[in-house]
Parts: structure tokens; C-alpha cells; sequence
């Protein structure tokens, strides 16, 4: 089964083809980082128009990729949630006049279950059961996973999402937007030990987070670097590795607590966040202790792409499942909501 792939839940328009037999065909990505960059943060209305502008072009670019023509596509797949309406009603509505004219059928796919079978796609892809973190701009969350759309959420962010506590927090240092890679490419010039911040929540029992507090304490260690005069940009590399610190340990505190709680020992990681190098090796650290593995896709594919709904779609639409003709998109949407395969 050939399918297509669209991802439009935000800044991000995704497009891929996956072949039920033969793999991952072609995939094409469009950044809006330089359209949003302006303004600190993605700006809705912006990111819909640029997703209506750019999905055609890519459609066309990954059937050339892949040497496929229109009819040989048998099902689209898309994002209809959660993320930006707007944005998500760009990709929905293609998908379902694309799938109308062609009279195949459609599939909404959850925007984090995509990411969470990301790491499918690669070579030596996990065993079900394992627990998965989930650690993306908008949601930071462990859970127990038994198969496609069996989850059990074990613990979530009270507040703000990791990756959203890498935003702000770059952006109240003066760094560009998205600021997870901004402040991982500081830490690494960073002065181990320099700063040490806390790390929220682990001092007491369940696998709840808490990030925004860790923000608010970044911004008052950089404030009084600067109020001393000292605003030197080895001591931002210094704040921005203290910071990468203290959510990775939470990150790994939280991890190895989920594995023992369960009694598993695969853990994957997805979204956004899990492309940072520092969080793989503290998991990569912690299971080698448990004896077990860590999982996790291309850096690529850790980020918001197409391939990751062509695949979520694709085993959906392999069991039978597939939409009707209405563009229903949801901004909020509990995963554990899905149907199990
Ligand atoms: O999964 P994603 O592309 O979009 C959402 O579904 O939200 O995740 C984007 C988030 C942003 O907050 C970005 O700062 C963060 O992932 N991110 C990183 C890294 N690369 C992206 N955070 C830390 N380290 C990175 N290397
Ligand atoms: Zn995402």
C-alpha cells in the first residue's frame, strides 16, 4: 500500500511517501523557522498561509523523488491534530480533495502518535511493550505503549512543554527562535558545574513534570551575570548548559522511574527535543545500567516531517480504519482517545 504522507500541524510542512512493502520512498520538508523567526515564535495565521503555498510543490517534488505518478498512490494520510487549526485545516482539506478526486481513501493521524512510531522507521525499530517520552514543543509526556493505540499516559508536564521551556528560555536570553537547538549548541562551549539549577519535581514520587519554574530560574542566573557586568557569551554557554542539565537529569530521573514502575527496560524517545545529543546519551547511560535500549529516529524524523504521518497512517489504514469525507481537525486531542489496532 503506497501512502502519502501530509504534516501541517504548525510550523512545518511535511510531505513523504511510505510503501507498506518497500519502506520509506521519498520525503520533502519546508521550514517556516526564517518566516517566524521575525517575531519570537510561530505566528498562526502566517504558517497557514505558507502551508497552502508550499503543499502542491512538495506533493509534486516527492512523486518525482520517488519516480511515482499520482495513480499509483492508494491512501493519503494527515495531521488533523492536535496543533494549530488553521494550520491543520490547510493539510486536512488537501488530503481530502486529493483523496475525493482520486477516489481513494483518507486518514486523519494524531500529531503525537506519529511521533511516537517515528523511530519505527528505522533500521532495529522497537518491540512493543516499552514506555516512550515524548518531548516536543507542545507536549511533554511518558507512556506506556502495548501497541498502535494502546497508551497509557503515566505522567505529563503541569506546565510547560520541554521544548517550550527550550523556547522561552532562549528567548529571555536574547537567542533566536526555535531556541532547543540554540541552547544545545551554546551548552556544548558551556562550563560544567559553573551553575547548577534544580531539578523539578524529582524529590517526590510520580512521573508529573514541572518546567516553568526552571525558566524563571535561568532568567534571574543570566540577570545577575549581566547586573555584574559580566554578560560575556562564555557565561550564556555557561546558564545555557546549567539549563540543558537540569532538564536532561529531570528527563532521565523521570525515564528510569516509568521503566522500573512498568518493568520494562525499551524506552523511546520522540518529538522535537529528542534530537538533542546530550538527552540520547544520559538515556543511552541510563537503560545501559537497566540493561535495556533506547530508541529514537533520525534527527530528522525527531522534528515535525511527513514520513512519520505517511507511516502512522499507513498501519491505521493497513487494519482497516480510514475517514469520511468531512475535515474534522482538533486542536486538543488526548491520544489515549485513539482506537487500538
Ligand atoms: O516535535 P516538534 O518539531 O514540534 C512539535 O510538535 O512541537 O518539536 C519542536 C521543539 C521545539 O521546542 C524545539 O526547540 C525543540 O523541539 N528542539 C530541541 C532540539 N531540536 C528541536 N530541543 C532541544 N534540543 C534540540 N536539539
Ligand atoms: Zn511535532
Amino acid at each position: 500500500m503506497l501512502v502519502l504522507g501530509l504534516e501541517t500541524s504548525c510550523d512545518e510542512t511535511g510531505v513523504a511517501l511510505y510503501d507498506s512493502e518497500r519502506g520509506l520512498l521519498a520525503d520533502a520538508l519546508f521550514s517556516q523557522i526564517d518566516l517566524h523567526r521575525a517575531y519570537g515564535g510561530v505566528v498562526p495565521e502566517l504558517a497557514s498561509r505558507d502551508h497552502v503555498k508550499r503543499m502542491l510543490p512538495l506533493i509534486r517534488q516527492v512523486l518525482d523523488d520517488a519516480g511515482c505518478v499520482a495513480t499509483d498512490i492508494d491512501a493519503i494520510a494527515y495531521t488533523a491534530g492536535p496543533g494549530l487549526v488553521g494550520a491543520l485545516l490547510v493539510g486536512a482539506s488537501c488530503a481530502q480533495a486529493l483523496a475525493f478526486a482520486w477516489d481513494i481513501p483518507a486518514i486523519g493521524v494524531h500529531h503525537m502518535e506519529g511521533h511516537l512510531l517515528a523511530p519505527m522507521l528505522e533500521d532495529a525499530p522497537p518491540a512493543f511493550p516499552f514506555v516512550a517520552l515524548l518531548v516536543s514543543g507542545g507536549h511533554t509526556q511518558l507512556v506506556r505503549v502495548d501497541g498502535i493505540g494502546q497508551y497509557q499516559l503515566l505522567g505529563e508536564s503541569l506546565d510547560d512543554a520541554a521544548g517550550e521551556a527550550f523556547d522561552k528560555t532562549a528567548k529571555l536570553m536574547g537567542l533566536r527562535y526555535p531556541g532547543g537547538p540554540e541552547i544545545a549548541r551554546l551548552a556544548e562551549r558551556g562550563t560544567p558545574g559553573r551553575f547548577v539549577f534544580p531539578r523539578p519535581m524529582t524529590d517526590r514520587p510520580g512521573l508529573d513534570f514541572s518546567f516553568s519554574g526552571l525558566k524563571t530560574f535561568t532568567l534571574n542566573t543570566w540577570q545577575q551575570c549581566q547586573n555584574s557586568g559580566d554578560d560575556s557569551e562564555q557565561s550564556r554557554c555557561d546558564v545555557a548548559l546549567a539549563f540543558q542539565q537540569a532538564v536532561v537529569e529531570t528527563l532521565t530521573i523521570k525515564c528510569r522511574r516509568a521503566l522500573k514502575q512498568t518493568g520494562l527496560n525499551s524506552l523511546v524517545i520522540a518529538g522535537g527535543v529528542s534530537a538533542n545529543r546530550a538527552l540520547r546519551t544520559s538515556l543511552e547511560d541510563m537503560t545501559a545500567a537497566l540493561k535495556g535500549k533506547v530508541f529514537y529516529a533520525r534527527p530528522a524524523f525527531c522534528t515535525d516531517n511527513g514520513a512519520m504521518i505517511a507511516y502512522a497512517g499507513c498501519q491505521r489504514l493497513l487494519a482497516g480504519q480510514h475517514e469520511d469525507l468531512a475535515i474534522t481537525v482538533q486542536a486538543r486531542w488526548p491520544m489515549e482517545q485513539l482506537p487500538a489496532l
